[in-house]
């Protein structure tokens, strides 16, 4: 749809939502493009690989600059044997074996935060998420091992365990890292992305997994805004292959750890049943439409050259969509 730029001359004027349906994704690839770049790209490390071991031992066998992205969940210092029953799971369809830190947490977190600026490419970036409780230990970590805090971002979820005489947590801190300032990749698809993030936690009934899986759209969103097709996302603490499974759907490979050999057959049903790029959409394609747009903002109409909109077709990635989409990849 053509956008009158007449507004251009009358400057210092401000028209709210303008600027949005003006705003274009810096980077965006159709699914071939993306399918082209998957299929093509040259790693370092070896590709679509979850090694089960410690990640503190099986990272001093990455090479340098070798990975484009690092999603870490790690463990958390608590006592939870992930089959607490808090969340409404069914304790048979939780995996055994989930490894917790018997060690001293900042010790822990020291030794792998320090090997991540080695394996980094200088245009990577790193999403650490953590509770409250670790953050001290996690933020002490990133700055001894000189990484760059560029936002701290909250994830916001719909409920928390209930409590009697405190607040109930329902958040999470994810630290997004980079190397270099002046060289990390950040492809801003969203005209206005806060650093506050609502996403539900998921459950999927009568699936195998251990405790604490994150939601896939938290995943993706790591992934879409960190990385292009093709590119290498590293987890060292894979759980229950989530980071393997959203890379795979998106045309990304993957690399990483899991302490615990019993994953090692939930992450081999799971990630055999996504086929590579089902989760993927043109980032275009993720925009408000133009009429969500008018919708909101009525004034902005007369910007439009109306005579191409009912040849246009808009798209809108939604939940319904998504939800289309998880039942297109396992099938
Ligand atoms: C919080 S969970 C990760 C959950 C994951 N993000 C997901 O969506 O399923 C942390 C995982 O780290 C594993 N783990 C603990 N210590 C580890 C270590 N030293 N190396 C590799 N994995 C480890 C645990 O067994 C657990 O599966």
């Amino acid at each position: 749809m053509a956008i009158s730029t007449e507004h251009k001359q009358r400057k210092n004027r401000y028209t709210s939502g303008l600027a949005q349906l003006r705003f274009e994704v810096p980077n965006a690839w159709t699914k071939e493009e993306s399918l082209y770049l998957y299929q093509t790209k040259n790693h370092k490390v070896p590709i679509d690989q979850i090694v089960y071991e410690d990640c503190i031992t099986g990272m001093e066998n990455i090479p340098p600059a070798s990975v484009d992205l690092v999603i870490a969940d790690p463990p958390f210092g608590i006592e939870f044997s992930g089959k607490t029953g808090q969340y409404n799971r069914k304790a048979e369809l939780v995996t055994d074996g989930y490894k917790e830190i018997t060690e001293n947490y900042a010790e822990f977190t020291e030794k792998w935060v320090s090997m991540l600026p080695k394996i980094m490419k200088p245009t990577a970036s790193a999403y650490i998420v953590s509770g409250w409780t670790n953050l001290g230990d996690v933020i002490n970590s990133v700055k001894k091992a000189g990484l760059t805090v560029v936002n701290h971002l909250i994830w916001k979820y719909q409920f928390g365990v209930f409590t009697k005489k405190k607040f109930v947590t329902s958040h999470y801190h994810i630290l997004f890292l980079v190397k270099d300032e002046k060289k990390y990749f950040f492809n801003k698809y969203e005209f206005y992305p806060e650093d506050v993030w609502m996403i539900p936690r998921e459950y999927k009934s009568g699936q195998e997994k251990n405790g604490t899986k994150l939601p896939e759209k938290l995943i993706e969103r790591f992934i879409n805004f960190s990385t292009r097709p093709g590119e290498m996302v590293f987890d060292p603490f894979m759980g229950n292959g989530t980071t393997a499974t959203c890379a795979k759907g998106m045309f990304r490979r993957y690399y990483g750890f899991e302490i615990n050999q019993n994953m090692k057959s939930v992450h081999e049903s799971l990630i055999v049943s996504v086929k590579p790029g089902c989760y993927y959409r043109d980032l275009r394609e993720m925009k408000p439409t133009v009429e969500d747009l008018v919708r909101k903002y009525p004034h902005l109409r007369k910007y439009l050259d109306l005579s191409t909109v009912e040849n246009e077709n808009f798209y809108r990635f939604d939940d319904v969509d998504r939800k289309n989409l998880s039942e297109e990849c396992s099938k």
